[in-house]
């Protein structure tokens, strides 16, 4: 049997695992989903789904694929049977899909980076129309969403080590330091104070269902998890790392990439006088703003370095939503690398077009009527189905997978391998509570409520 590879240091492991988890998710979507549902009011409770159920679920993905040392089918059947086997197909199912429509927004970013770096974008005077008819225009969008699928096609092809952790040791960082120089810069335009603000002062009037919803959803999606992608990446993990301390770090790092982007989001959308519930355009439409005030040549500058860095934090996203389905592949159905990754990317692009053509090339997938009385893009309908209510299902599941049948004990001794301190820790007893009772019921309860207001209103 072919080797299945693995990270050479826990840096490796970290990177990659931030590098999934830090993509579009924090800088594109954060910002706009944040937008749409109160500023402050969603970023708190974001903040709260974040360490009170996306953290132990973390914990629950990467120990059961370092225990298994499979991909997520093969994980879940390894202990659970056949039958819970199909979650981890389901998973890895959402992973296909999520990564069909992240490729066409990453696509986006894509041509940005050459827009503004060797085109007029910074010569228009409405960004809003700009990135309306951007969007529109498949011709180009099949070129750049093809591009990207095949770059993130040939880092996958390299394998673990040097495709996967390479690059995203060298790409986080970079990524980290740029939204500190724009942070800075934002704040000390006129008018930057009402977005912070906005930001970062709550109104809790604005706190509904829907924001609680959106909130959980978007936790999941940032942390990459309830699809199996940290299942897949746990399994290159060797059995004397600290998963504790990793996850630990992935998690802050995805929170204050998140935290951050809208702090540089939104002192930029108030200073231009533009609304702060734009919807998907927030970042393609308020930040080209801000580069063209910066004049030709330093606009030009910062402007394609923030699309292209924007690129490499998606790019390291889709490498690991990939991997998941290729990690399949090889692993259970003993096809070569090389054959599951060139299939796969390919399949993949094509299922994300119908997302790349509702945005206003072809109307019937631009308003697309799922359930009488909702009409939304495919876009969007393929993000509530396979992000906003698979990934929490994914991770209900998981939870009631480890609650009944791996046990919180196996959980716990896979910490605890490479923890030293953790048996008898507080930390082992709240996780153990977290996983066992409060993340089921939790979980399973908002997956219903999500389901009955996303479909049935
Ligand atoms: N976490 C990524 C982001 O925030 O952009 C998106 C993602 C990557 C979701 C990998 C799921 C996944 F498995």
């Amino acid at each position: 049997m072919a080797t299945r590879g693995g990270f050479s240091s826990r840096l490796g492991f970290i990177a990659a695992a931030a590098g999934s988890a830090v993509g579009l998710g924090n800088i594109w979507q954060f910002p706009y989903v944040a937008g749409q549902n109160g500023g402050a009011a969603f970023l708190i409770i974001y903040v709260f789904w974040i360490f009170l159920i996306g953290f132990p679920i973390m914990l629950g993905e990467i120990t059961l694929g370092r225990s298994a040392q499979s991909n997520p089918y093969g994980a879940y059947k390894k202990y659970g049977g056949k039958a819970w086997g199909l979650v981890g197909l389901f998973g890895i199912l959402s992973g296909i899909m999520i990564l069909s429509f992240y490729n066409v927004v990453s696509g986006w970013a894509f041509g940005y980076f050459l827009e503004t770096a060797f085109g007029n974008l910074l010569e228009e005077n409405d960004f809003s129309s700009f990135f309306g008819e951007y969007v529109a225009d498949y011709s180009d969008n099949l070129w750049f969403s093809f591009g990207f699928m095949a770059i993130t096609a040939v880092i996958v092809l390299q394998g673990v080590k040097k495709g996967i952790e390479g690059s995203a040791k060298i790409l986080m960082p970079a990524l980290f330091f740029l939204l500190l120089g724009i942070i800075v810069y934002g704040l000390t335009l006129p008018g930057a104070i009402e977005g912070v603000k906005f930001y970062l002062l709550p109104n809790f009037s604005l706190i509904n269902a829907e924001t609680i919803y959106s909130a959980l959803g978007q936790a999941f999606f940032s942390l990459s998890l309830g699809m199996g992608g940290l299942i897949t990446y746990g399994s290159y993990l060797s059995k004397q790392e600290n998963i504790l301390s990793s996850a630990s770090l992935v998690v802050i790092a995805d929170t204050m990439v998140a935290f951050l982007a809208g702090l540089m989001i939104f002192p930029l959308v108030f200073s231009q006088g533009q609304s702060p519930s734009e919807g998907p355009g927030l970042v393609f439409v308020a930040l080209p703003g801000i580069f063209q005030a910066m004049g030709p040549v330093l606009g030009k500058i910062v402007g394609s370095s923030f699309f292209l860095l924007l690129c490499f934090a998606a790019l390291t996203s889709t490498i690991s939503l990939l991997e998941v389905a290729v990690a399949y592949l090889i692993d259970e159905r003993k096809w070569s690398r090389r054959r599951a990754v060139s299939l796969m990317a390919l399949v993949i692009f094509f299922i994300g077009i119908p997302s790349m053509l509702g945005y206003g090339a072809i109307q019937s997938l631009t308003s697309f009527t799922f359930y009488e009385g909702t009409s939304k893009s495919f876009m969007d309908l393929v993000q509530d189905i396979f992000s906003v209510i698979a990934l929490p299902l994914g991770g209900f599941l998981l939870s009631v997978f480890i609650a009944t049948r791996w046990t919180t004990a196996k959980f716990s001794d896979e910490i605890s391998q490479g923890a030293k301190n953790y048996k008898g820790s507080f930390m082992e007893g709240f996780l153990n509570i977290m996983i066992k009772f409060i993340c089921p019921v939790v979980l399973g309860l908002m997956f219903i409520l999500t389901l009955l207001q996303k479909f049935f209103n």
